[in-house]
């Protein structure tokens, strides 16, 4: 493959150079003021952002809020119909939101942008929210429930897959007939500007969809403190969370959060490792380990531990990592601030006494030097109580640890302070089923990573993991708020 590093992309043909949206402009910061977003395999400057800040988020909102009437009354079978023009015209830019995507974050180009499908999947439920009726204790009663949108909800987008993160929270969001603000990470905040444009050109009203771009503390401060959100919704650090969470208490204001993991592959003695090991391998190397579900804890029994992690640690050393373009399986981090946290960790490991097997540095040298690149990296015996057994590193950093039994891997499995994903390698039904029950997480896979396979699998978290579900057929329904009507004869 010989890709430039652009892939041809003329960013500044397809966004405003340091404008965002807000109602049907495009406008810059009120303060003028401008954030560069870099490519961090190389460190260029791609395009600049508005740093946006109160102000700018008062603006947006005051134009989701004039939108919003008018959108809550269209005929649910004309939003379905507008989401379904986004749709298409995410699929017909399905590449140029795939390689935007890419430059931003560093991650290699995984084909053309799944947001399409997503959309198609809200589309077809939008015209489907019902009420019910009551049963009444009079014949001259007539109950019912109908289902109403909040008004204007707030969306606070990460920057490790900002499209398909986007489009998972505003696509159920205004298929019920709320309007939405989105203030996307600093550091990935082009891939939501593109969709919002193409929202626009699709035919959604100006005004439905409004993107304020800043920094977190600043323009993301001010959204859940913003009198007239209804509605929030947040994917990001426990941390970040709880700011949020806090100013949601403070308006009484209701939110669904999605706060990353520590996912634990429990390998059961009978584990097909020939299946095991790739998917173990690509759960924690996928987006540089920069993903809330990845795999980053292996539990193995002492008696498979050896030849698993040589396994492993064979198929660590065949990644490909470099820039997005090239033919990698492995891109850098997103930041210098990432950068540093991941190899805060690969220190911290060595200093508990864990066994590196492999990898542990940064990569230097040629195209390297650019970019934010570390190694694919092992921990073999690590206790539980290790820092990088409990805390999520958010890099291509696993961790090996042993069990005795089954009652001890389950209880490793469920001993840190997340509990979002989990899997279970195993040949033996029973057993997959008992753990698969006592596993405290939103989600399990028994032999495989992730929902592939299955459409509209609902995502979220127990524990600091978070709370709501996004992506299945119900989740439309958590954007709205039930009203109970009664008719007297
Ligand atoms: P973060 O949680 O601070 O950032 C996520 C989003 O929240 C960004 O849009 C950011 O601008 C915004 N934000 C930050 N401070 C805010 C505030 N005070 N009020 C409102 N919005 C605010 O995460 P960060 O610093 O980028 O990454 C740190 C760690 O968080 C990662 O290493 C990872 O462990 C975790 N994380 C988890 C993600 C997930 O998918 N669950 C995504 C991104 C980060
Ligand atoms: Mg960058």
């Amino acid at each position: 493959m010989t890709v430039t590093a652009s892939a041809g992309l003329d960013i500044r043909a397809l966004l405003t150079d340091g404008s965002h949206l807000i109602g049907p402009d495009w406008v810059p910061a009120v303060s003028g003021e401008t954030i560069d977003v870099t490519n961090p395999a190389t460190q260029e400057i791609l395009l600049r952002v508005p740093r946006g800040g109160a102000a700018d988020v008062d603006a947006a909102v005051q134009a989701a809020a004039a939108a919003f009437p008018a959108w809550r009354d269209t005929s649910p079978a004309v939003r379905a119909e507008l989401l379904t023009a986004w749709a298409g015209l995410c699929r017909e830019h399905g590449t140029e939101l795939s390689t935007l995507e890419s430059l931003e974050v560093g991650h290699p180009y995984w084909g053309p942008s799944p947001v399409a499908r997503t959309l198609t999947f809200v589309a077809g439920m939008a015209d489907k929210v019902t009420g019910q009726t009551l049963p009444s204790a009079q014949p001259d009663v007539l109950g019912m429930t109908i289902r109403e949108p909040y008004g204007v909800c707030g969306c606070i987008i990460p920057w490790n897959v900002p499209g398909p993160i986007m489009v998972t929270d505003v696509a159920p969001a205004i298929a019920t007939g709320n309007t939405v603000v989105v203030k996307p990470a600093e550091d990935a905040p082009l891939t939501c500007l593109l969709l919002a444009k193409l929202a626009l050109e699709a035919g959604i009203p100006p005004g439905v969809i409004n993107v304020v771009t800043g920094y977190g503390p600043e323009a993301g401060a001010a959204l859940p403190a913003h009198p007239m959100v209804r509605r929030m919704g947040f994917t990001g650090s426990p941390e970040t969370g709880t700011k949020i969470m806090e100013a949601c208490a403070a308006n009484l204001v209701p939110l669904h959060m999605e706060l990353g993991g520590k996912a634990p592959q429990i390998v059961l003695a009978d584990a097909d490792l020939d299946r095991a090991i790739p998917a173990i391998v690509g759960s924690i190397t996928l987006n540089t380990g920069q993903v809330c579900a990845a795999g980053s804890r292996v539990l193995v029994g002492r008696d498979r531990q050896a030849e698993l992690v040589e396994r492993v640690a064979g198929a660590f050393g065949r990644v490909r990592v470099g820039p997005w373009h090239e033919d990698v399986q492995m891109g850098p981090l997103i930041s210098a601030k990432q950068e540093a946290r991941v190899l805060g960790y690969l220190g911290i490991g060595q200093q508990e006494g864990a066994r590196l097997v492999t990898g542990g540095h940064k990569l230097t040298g040629g195209a390297y030097d650019k970019g934010f690149f570390v190694e694919p990296t092992i921990f073999d015996e690590v206790r539980p109580d290790m820092r990088i057994a409990q805390e999520e590193i958010f890099g291509p950093v696993l961790s090996v640890l042993s069990y005795s039994d089954e009652e001890e891997a389950l209880a490793i499995a469920n001993g840190t302070r997340y509990g979002l994903n989990a899997c279970i390698w195993t040949r033996d039904i029973g057993r997959a089923v008992r753990l698969a029950r006592g596993v405290q997480a939103g989600s399990v896979t028994i032999n495989g990573f992730g929902s592939r396979g299955v459409i509209g699998a609902p995502w979220g978290g127990y524990k600091h993991s978070g709370f709501g579900r996004t992506m299945s057929a119900e989740s439309i329904l958590d954007f709205t708020q039930l009203k109970t009507v009664v008719i007297n004869a």
